[in-house]
C-alpha cells in the first residue's frame, strides 16, 4: 500500500500554496492517508464525551478544502450541539427512517454482501434510527442554488441544449458538496473521530431547515453525526477493482 505521511497541512493564499507549520494549539494528526481512507468506516455509536470545538474546526477546515464546480464554494456547515437541536433533528431523522426501512425490506440483499454483512448493516442504520441525539455533534452539510443563466442571454448553439443542461444541473446537484464530505469523513478518522454520511432526513428536509433557520435557496446534503467512536474503525470491504473497472471500453476487463 503507498505510503504518503500527512503532516502538514496547507492553506491557499493568493492562488500560492503555502505550508502551514501545525502549532501546539492546533489539533493535528499523523496517519498514512491511504490508511485514512482503507479504514474510515462509517461509525455510528459514539461515546456522550463532548468534541471539542478546536476539533470541529479542524474537521471542516479540511472540508473547505475541497474542490467545487467553477471554485464556487457555495458550502454551508451548520454544527448542532444544542441538545434541543439535536432532539428535533433526531425526531425528523426518525420518521424518515420509516420509509428508509420499508425501501430495505422490499429489496433485495445486495449480492455481493454475506448475509452477516448485510445483518450488520441493517442493525447499524436501525440503531442509529433511534440514537441519533446521542452523537455529539450533528454536522449539516449544506449547499446553496445557482440560478441558471437566462437562456435568452446565451449563444444559439447552447440555448439548443438548454432544457438537457438544466436536467444535467440537477442531476449533478450534490457534485460541489460530497468532496467536501469526504474530506470530513477522512478528517474525522484521522483525528480519533467517528461520523457516518446520512441523507435519511431529506425525505422531510423543509421540516430540517425550518429546525435550522436554513434559507430556502439553500439546501442540506448531508447529515453527519461525530463524536468519539465505541466502535473500531475499518479496514473496509469492498468489492474488487477488478469487478468495477474496465479498460477503455465498457466490458473490457481492467489488467489490474
Ligand atoms: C449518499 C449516501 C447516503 C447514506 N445514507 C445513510 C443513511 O441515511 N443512514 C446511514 O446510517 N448510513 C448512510 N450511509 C452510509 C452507508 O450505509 C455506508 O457507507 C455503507 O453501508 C458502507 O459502510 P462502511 O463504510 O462502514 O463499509 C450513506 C452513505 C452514502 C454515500
Amino acid at each position: 500500500m503507498p505510503c504518503q505521511r500527512v503532516r502538514q497541512w496547507y492553506i491557499l493564499a493568493d492562488e500560492k500554496e503555502m505550508p502551514v507549520t501545525t502549532s501546539s494549539t492546533t489539533p493535528s494528526a499523523d496517519i498514512d492517508l491511504f490508511e485514512a481512507m482503507y479504514t474510515a468506516r462509517s461509525l455510528r455509536h459514539f461515546k456522550p464525551d463532548p468534541v471539542p470545538q478546536e476539533l470541529i474546526t479542524r474537521v471542516l477546515d479540511a472540508a473547505i478544502r475541497a474542490s467545487s464546480g467553477g471554485n464556487t464554494q457555495h458550502w454551508s456547515f451548520i454544527v448542532a450541539r444544542d441538545a434541543g437541536v439535536k432532539r428535533q433533528l433526531a425526531a425528523l431523522y426518525r420518521k424518515a427512517s420509516d420509509h428508509a426501512m420499508a425501501v430495505y425490506a422490499s429489496r433485495p440483499k445486495p449480492e455481493h454482501l454475506s448475509d452477516e454483512q448485510y445483518r450488520q448493516f441493517l442493525a447499524n442504520s436501525g440503531w442509529l434510527w433511534d440514537h441519533l441525539a446521542e452523537a455529539p455533534v450533528i454536522l449539516i452539510a449544506c449547499l446553496a442554488r445557482r440560478e441558471p443563466p437566462e437562456r435568452s442571454s446565451l449563444p444559439a448553439v447552447v440555448q439548443a441544449r438548454y432544457d438537457a443542461h438544466l436536467a444535467n444541473t440537477l442531476r449533478i446537484s450534490g457534485s460541489s458538496i460530497y468532496p467536501a464530505i469526504q474530506n470530513i469523513i477522512l478528517a474525522c478518522r484521522a483525528l480519533g473521530l467517528g461520523t457516518v454520511i446520512t441523507t435519511n432526513h431529506i425525505l422531510y428536509e423543509d421540516e430540517v431547515k425550518a429546525v435550522l433557520g436554513i434559507p430556502d435557496n439553500v439546501s442540506t446534503f448531508a447529515l453527519m453525526p461525530i463524536g468519539y467512536p465505541t466502535r473500531k474503525y475499518g479496514p473496509l470491504t469492498r468489492k474488487p477493482v477488478a469487478d468495477v473497472t474496465f479498460a477503455d471500453r465498457w466490458g473490457t476487463r481492467w489488467p489490474g
